[in-house]
């Protein structure tokens, strides 16, 4: 395991977030801070819920089309960022073992508990692959990734959505530069459709992802000695048409004052107001296809599920 941030980092990083977004109109709070050793658990168990089909068909997808993306690539190196449990990342890590091309794994992700776990099973799965576990973030810390080119770029899930447009533009551009011409990118997109299959997958009945956005508000309890009422804070999923995005918002149930010691910060709550936590875009193939020619690359192929409810793109970098 690779911890490549420097002593501190994380704690200065949540502490400049938490103060930036909890003193702006309206306030907010950036996805990342969700994912603590139990929040990355929670996650896992959102990804099996009947109502959050992103994983079974991205999966479905991956089953169908990893050997052909191990052949056309012949990548040397899988690195995947935001890599969570690196579940599905199995099924390219299998084809490219298939291909005799497999040499090097690295995982990059924020939460360091599910990383290590991810890295040790790994590590047991491939032993003939040199694994790294990156802990870092993926919006700032990829100029640090080892591995030997050919490199193919891995970022599923649809973890690109929670970046707003802005972000999602620099983000690429970064990827693309430091991938060298031919290199790749397999990027998992959510796709536009029925506004209450969108909502359903972030409100599910057994409140799994209810349980699991109000968990950042335990990590500022428990990082910054904030006194966060957590059950006081009600779950709020919306689907925003004009932006094509899906919303999570923690709505104040009560008028309230919470203290955050740690950044001598006092935050007000009006009965109602709403934080938001997380956005989760929604896209469409052609679309996303100029977002990528914008970065620099050449997206050569577009898979979707059966079903038509998730899109893959197989992007080269351009020369
Ligand atoms: C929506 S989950 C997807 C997990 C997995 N890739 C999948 O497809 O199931 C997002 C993952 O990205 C990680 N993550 C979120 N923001 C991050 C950031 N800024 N930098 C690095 N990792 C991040 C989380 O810890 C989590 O593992």
């Amino acid at each position: 395991m690779e911890v490549h941030l420097a002593e501190g980092h994380a704690a200065r990083s949540l502490a400049a977030d938490v103060r930036a977004g909890l003193t702006a109109t309206p306030k907010s709070l950036p996805p990342k801070w969700f994912y603590d050793a139990y929040g990355s658990e929670l996650f896992e168990r959102i990804t099996r819920l009947d109502e959050y089909y992103p994983t079974r068909a991205e999966r479905e997808i991956l089953a169908a089309r990893a050997p052909e993306i191990a052949r056309r690539t012949s990548a040397h190196t899988l690195v995947e960022l935001g890599s969570g449990s690196s579940e599905k990342t199995r099924l390219l890590l299998d084809a490219m073992r298939g291909n005799a091309t497999l040499r090097q794994i690295v995982a990059l992700d924020v939460s360091e508990t599910a990383l290590r776990e991810a890295s040790a099973a790994l590590h047991a799965e491939y032993p003939s692959a040199a694994v790294h576990g990156v802990v870092g973030d993926f919006t700032e810390h990829l100029g640090l990734l080892p591995g030997e080119p050919p490199r193919l770029v891995a970022f599923l899930g649809g973890t690109i959505g929670n970046l707003l447009p802005d972000e999602r533009a620099k983000f690429l551009g970064s990827v693309r530069d430091v991938l060298q011409p031919g290199e790749w990118l397999l990027l998992g997109t959510d796709v536009v459709k029925d506004r209450d299959v969108l909502v359903r997958a972030y409100d599910d009945a057994a409140g799994v992802t209810a349980e699991f956005n109000r968990n950042v508000l335990r990590v500022l309890n428990r990082e910054l000695s904030a006194d966060f009422d957590v059950d006081a804070f009600t779950h709020v999923a919306l689907w925003d048409a004009d932006n094509e995005w899906i919303e999570m918002r923690l709505r104040a149930d009560r008028a309230m004052r919470v203290h955050i010691p740690a950044l001598a910060l006092e935050v007000e709550f009006a009965e109602g107001e709403e934080l938001r936590t997380e956005i989760s875009a929604k896209f469409r193939r052609d679309a996303i296809g100029r977002e990528l020619a914008d970065a620099g690359f050449d997206m050569q192929q577009w898979w979707t599920d059966s079903e038509g409810r998730f899109g893959v793109s197989l992007s080269r970098a351009s020369d």
